[in-house]
């Protein structure tokens, strides 16, 4: 595609995915559209084979062999502990060495380079770059300008501002997908902030993948989901229901996907001024929850999900986040066009 980024940009997810894939499979990995059922069929098949994999020294030593000679940078402008640790820990798996930039100050950036350039950069000494940003569409940005480059690099994001977040969507089906059998006919409830939760977002996109899915969104008024993703849901024929009584959602949840506040991204205290307690899980709300239902938040946690409620083992938080690591070394494998090399490794007899 030739035409400029401003004209780029404005082009809705689903009519550039060519632009963002080689060699039949993805090569940047920005938002959560472009995973289709087959792609997150075969990423979830991946991951729980290089789990299995690993449980033995030859099946590790095998993995950690096949990118020795790659490099990766981490590029993190906002804080980040599980995505910059299973994304790390992810290429560890693999066996590329990684380099990290996580405090802007440090870059030149702060000289008054231009972001394209910082990254062009990055791709002169790696192969792969995985990035956080606060900026929306930064990732997509970077990308674009890597791919018209004589020197591309894939690009893999991390979260960026408050729009996406497709890897952690993807661990997310994953999660569910171990946990419930399957994704199809299932009944999630997302609850929290979910007008400013990125997570959420990819989330919600992902379910437009599954048959049967049913979506309720518990929120307080000022933090509904926002009305884009709401319009995708009603194009894919996901049904979705909104509703500030989450209590009636739990007793037939299958999945009760719990986030956080994100003040962060107050302009004017509004947090402060909303009622959370509703949103919130107690000893109370969870006897409303069937035994087979699973509880999950991206995390960080902070009051919604009661640390003196972890012994119940619907709460699968901590499962879900290392269900991430595996999830993205599955997804680098397939960037890097390993999926069959991975899957057709047995061990030595
Ligand atoms: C989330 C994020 O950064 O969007 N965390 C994560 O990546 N696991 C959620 C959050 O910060 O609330």
């Amino acid at each position: 595609m030739n035409a400029s980024w401003e004209t780029f940009t404005a082009v809705p997810p689903a009519d550039k995915l060519d632009f963002f894939r080689k060699d039949g499979r993805l090569y940047d990995c920005l938002f959560a559209q472009q995973f289709d059922r087959a792609l997150l069929d075969r990423l979830c098949a991946l991951a729980d084979h290089m789990r299995l994999i690993t449980k033995e020294r030859a099946g590790d030593d095998f993995l950690r062999g096949l990118l020795a000679d790659k490099r990766a940078m981490l590029y993190f402008s906002q804080p980040s502990t599980r995505t910059f640790l299973s994304h790390m820990s992810a290429c560890h798996i693999l066996g590329l060495r990684v380099m990290e930039t996580r405090d802007l100050k440090t870059s030149s950036e702060v000289k008054g380079e231009s972001l394209d350039d910082t990254i062009r950069t990055f791709a002169s000494y790696v192969d792969l770059i995985i990035m956080r940003h606060h900026g929306a569409g930064v990732a997509e940005r970077a990308a674009w300008v890597l791919n018209r480059s004589p020197r591309p690099v894939p690009v893999i994001n991390a979260g960026s501002g408050p729009d996406e977040h497709p890897t952690q969507a993807l661990l997310d089906v994953y999660s569910l997908q171990r946990y419930l059998g399957t994704v199809d006919g299932k009944h999630i409830v997302m609850v929290g902030d979910l007008k400013r939760g990125r997570t959420v977002r990819s989330l919600s996109q992902l379910m437009g993948n599954y048959k049967g899915v049913r979506l309720s969104f518990a929120a307080p008024d000022a933090f509904r989901m926002a009305p884009d993703i709401l319009e995708f849901l009603k194009r894919r024929g996901v049904p979705y229901r909104e509703t500030s009584d989450l209590d009636s959602a739990l007793s037939d949840a299958d999945a009760v996907y719990m986030t956080r506040i994100q003040d962060e991204h107050d302009k004017d205290g509004e947090s402060g001024r909303v009622d959370t307690g509703p949103f919130k899980l107690d000893r109370a709300r969870m006897a409303l929850l069937p035994e087979r239902t699973v509880v999950m938040h991206p995390l960080p946690r902070r009051e919604e999900i009661p640390a003196e409620l972890d012994d119940d083992p619907r709460i699968v938080i901590f499962r879900q986040e290392r269900n991430g690591m595996w999830a993205r070394a599955a997804l680098i494998a397939h960037i890097f066009g390993l999926e069959e090399r991975v899957l057709a490794y047995r061990r030595p007899s």
